[in-house]
C-alpha cells in the first residue's frame, strides 16, 4: 500500500508549503498530494481553502490576490512561534523541487468552488514543461475538471474524489474511463471495495490518520493512503503488517 502525505507533512508542519513537502520526502513517501488554484494574475498555487484566512495571516479570497501579494503572507499562521515564516509555494517551484525525485504527485485540482478556467491547461503545461506527466495523479471534486484535463491529457493518470455514498462507484469511475477513485476512507466498505475492485479501479483514499485505519485499509487491498501523519504511516506499513 503507498503512502501520500496530505498536503505534505501536515500533521506536524503548515500544510501545503515547501516545508511540509520536504519533511514528507524526508520520511520517504511514496508521493505527496497537495491542491492547486489560481491567483489574480493567473498563477499557480498551492493553497488548499479558497480563502487564505485560515492558514496565513491575511484575509480574503486567493483569485482576490495577484502572486507578489500572496507571496506577502505567510503561510505558517497555524504554527506561529514554531517555525519560521512560509511562503504560499507556485507550483512551478513545487515542480522544480521534484522534477527529480522518485515521488508520485497527486494534484488536486480545487475546482469546486471557482471552476478557475484554464487551470487544467496550465497544469498540463507545467507537468510538460518539467516531464512530469508519468508522475502524477489528477484528482477533483469537479468532474467535469477531470474530464476537461482528460480530453487534452488522455495519457496521464487521473482519480475522481468523493465524499459521498455512490451507488456502483467503480462503475461510474469506468464509464468516465478513469483509473482512480479517491474517497473519504469512511465510506469504503467491503461492498464498496469489491465493487470498485471488479472494475479494477485504483483506490486511493483520504485522509488517513490513525494506525487502526491504516492496517484496517491494508487489509481491504487499498491502494494507497494519504494522511497527515506520513511517518507514522510508513512505520505501520514496516512493522505491523
Ligand atoms: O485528495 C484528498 C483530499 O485532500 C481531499 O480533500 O479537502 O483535504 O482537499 P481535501
Ligand atoms: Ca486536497
Amino acid at each position: 500500500m503507498k503512502n501520500f502525505a496530505h498536503r505534505g507533512f501536515s500533521g506536524k508542519y503548515p500544510e501545503n508549503t515547501m516545508l511540509a513537502f520536504q519533511k514528507a520526502y524526508e520520511v520517504g513517501v511514496d508521493g505527496i498530494e497537495l491542491d492547486v488554484q489560481l491567483t489574480k494574475d493567473g498563477e499557480l498555487v498551492i493553497i488548499h481553502d479558497e480563502s487564505v484566512d485560515r492558514t496565513t495571516d491575511g484575509t480574503g479570497y486567493v483569485r482576490d490576490y495577484t502572486l507578489t501579494e500572496l507571496r506577502n503572507l505567510d503561510a505558517s499562521y497555524l504554527y506561529i512561534g514554531k517555525t519560521e515564516k512560509n511562503l504560499i509555494p507556485t507550483f512551478r517551484e513545487y515542480c522544480e523541487w521534484v522534477k527529480d525525485k522518485d515521488l508520485i504527485t497527486n494534484i488536486e485540482l480545487k475546482t469546486g468552488v471557482f471552476e478557475y478556467l484554464g487551470i487544467e491547461k496550465q497544469v498540463l503545461d507545467l507537468l510538460q514543461e518539467y516531464h512530469l506527466e508519468e508522475k502524477v495523479i489528477i484528482s477533483s471534486f469537479n468532474h467535469f475538471s477531470i474530464l476537461r484535463m482528460k480530453e487534452m491529457a488522455p495519457q496521464l493518470k487521473y482519480g475522481l474524489l468523493s465524499e459521498t455514498w455512490f451507488i456502483d462507484a467503480g462503475a461510474y469511475v469506468k464509464s468516465l474511463d478513469v483509473a482512480c477513485y479517491h474517497p473519504i476512507f469512511r465510506n469504503l466498505t467491503p461492498e464498496v471495495v469489491k465493487e470498485l475492485k471488479s472494475h479494477n479501479i485504483e483506490i486511493n483514499t483520504f485522509t488517513v490518520n490513525t494506525r487502526e485505519d491504516v492496517l484496517d485499509l491494508y487489509e481491504k487491498g487499498i491502494d494507497s493512503v494519504i494522511g497527515n501523519f506520513p511517518d507514522m504511516v510508513r512505520e505501520v506499513l514496516e512493522r505491523e503488517v
